[in-house]
């Protein structure tokens, strides 16, 4: 079936997710335009301290992806040759490259097969003597409280970044994911829970911590932008990335910030109506809990046996399902870090991700519900 001829009601689930506006973006990136400066600027400066508010955090570092928003936070942690970083191996891939573009070890932990998240007992089993970092991924949006492990961390001087890539706007207790004190990670790609068209930013620990990645951010370069104009030189000391965020996806993230309550409100609804619709469906199919009265849900993940016949069906019914993610410890470019992960390799055979967006309504859960009905016989 070609795209232009679907139903609006169709195009809504065929595929897993997708960007949305809310109406104020257009006017805010031709604002950028008109401004003559594309690079990062005021718009980004005041997007970050949009973003800190928002938080309630002193302050925020706004970068070109989540992926920079990892590398840099390492970076600027002091991660590098040498060092061991635990990881997850059921993330996005962008995960392991960020430690992997530092030049550290990359060291795989399994995840709970209830939440398909790392918890405090996989880190424990992960830790080595010479773990520096470790990297918890909020699975769907769902916070990852440690418990007493982030004590023992701190004592040990092991950094916590959490990648909250799928996870901006949730709650860890009584504070939003990134103002719990720990390094953290967003990214605004696409289609995040809050879109820049791509960008993501990192909330700092302390202050010198966001110096350090501001710097790092713009090549290294010691000197601000705006300093750097009455001068007539400038130092560049450290390590260096280009990985500003530009005025115009700053922009997009300003105009969507606003109306982020209405993107909580709706897609922990959607997310209520998914466990409803599935909650008829036979026991062969197991929501992934994402702890809705926290997260402001990314993804609706089911885990089902004969994954790939039924993953199949759906697709070959219009039906945008996904798989997040193919394990990376199992990937040819990390097949040195390789160890037997048993519940992550259990979940990764099964794992489905229906379609999850803005603009569904009861019906297309209703149909997409019905079809997985259908493949399930
Ligand atoms: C879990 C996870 N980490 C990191 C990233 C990287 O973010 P970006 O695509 O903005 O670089 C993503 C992106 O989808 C992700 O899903």
């Amino acid at each position: 079936m070609s795209e232009p001829t679907l139903t609006p009601a169709m195009a809504a689930y065929t595929r897993n997710a997708r960007p949305h506006l809310h109406g104020d973006e257009l006017a805010a990136v031709e604002e950028a335009l008109a401004s003559g400066q594309f690079g990062h600027g005021p718009i980004t400066e005041q997007f970050e301290r949009d973003l800190a508010d928002f938080l309630h955090v002193p302050e925020t570092v706004a970068v070109a992806s989540g992926t920079a928003a990892l590398h840099i936070t390492l970076l600027a942690c002091g991660i590098g040759p040498g060092d061991d970083v635990v990881v997850p191996s059921f993330t996005f891939c962008a995960t392991v490259r960020a430690i992997e573009a530092c030049g550290a070890n990359i060291r795989f932990a399994d995840i709970d097969p209830t939440t398909l998240c790392t918890g405090s007992a996989q880190i424990r089993e992960a830790l080595t003597d010479k773990t520096r970092a470790v990297l918890p991924v909020l699975y769907g949006g769902r916070p990852v409280p440690l418990g007493d492990l982030e004590d023992e961390l701190a004592e040990r001087n092991i950094t916590i970044v959490e990648d909250a890539a799928h996870a901006f706007g949730s709650y860890q207790g009584p504070a939003r994911v990134g103002a719990t004190g720990r390094a953290t990670c967003f990214s605004f790609g696409p289609i995040k829970n809050l879109t820049c068209g791509q960008g993501g930013a990192l909330v700092p620990r302390t202050h010198e911590e966001a110096d350090q990645a501001r710097r790092i951010r713009l090549l290294g370069i010691a000197e601000s932008a705006a300093r750097r104009q009455n001068t007539t030189t400038y130092r560049v000391t450290g390590p260096g990335l280009r990985a500003h965020l530009s005025q115009i996806n700053a922009a997009i993230g300003r105009a969507q910030l606003p109306h982020f309550p209405t993107v909580q409100t709706q897609r922990r609804a959607l997310w209520h109506t998914y466990a409803r619709h599935l909650n008829e469906l036979p026991e062969a199919i197991r929501l992934v809990d994402v702890d809705i009265d926290h997260a402001v849900p990314s993804l609706c993940a089911i885990l089902v046996d004969n994954r790939d016949r039924i993953f199949k069906t759906l697709r070959e019914q219009g039906i945008g399902a996904g798989v997040h993610y193919p394990p990376n410890h199992l990937q040819e470019a990390f097949a040195a870090w390789h160890r037997p992960l048993p519940a992550t390799e259990h979940a990764a055979a099964r794992v489905i991700t229906l379609p999850f967006h803005h603009a569904m309504t009861e019906r297309d859960v209703h149909v997409v519900t019905t079809v997985l009905k259908e493949a399930l016989r």
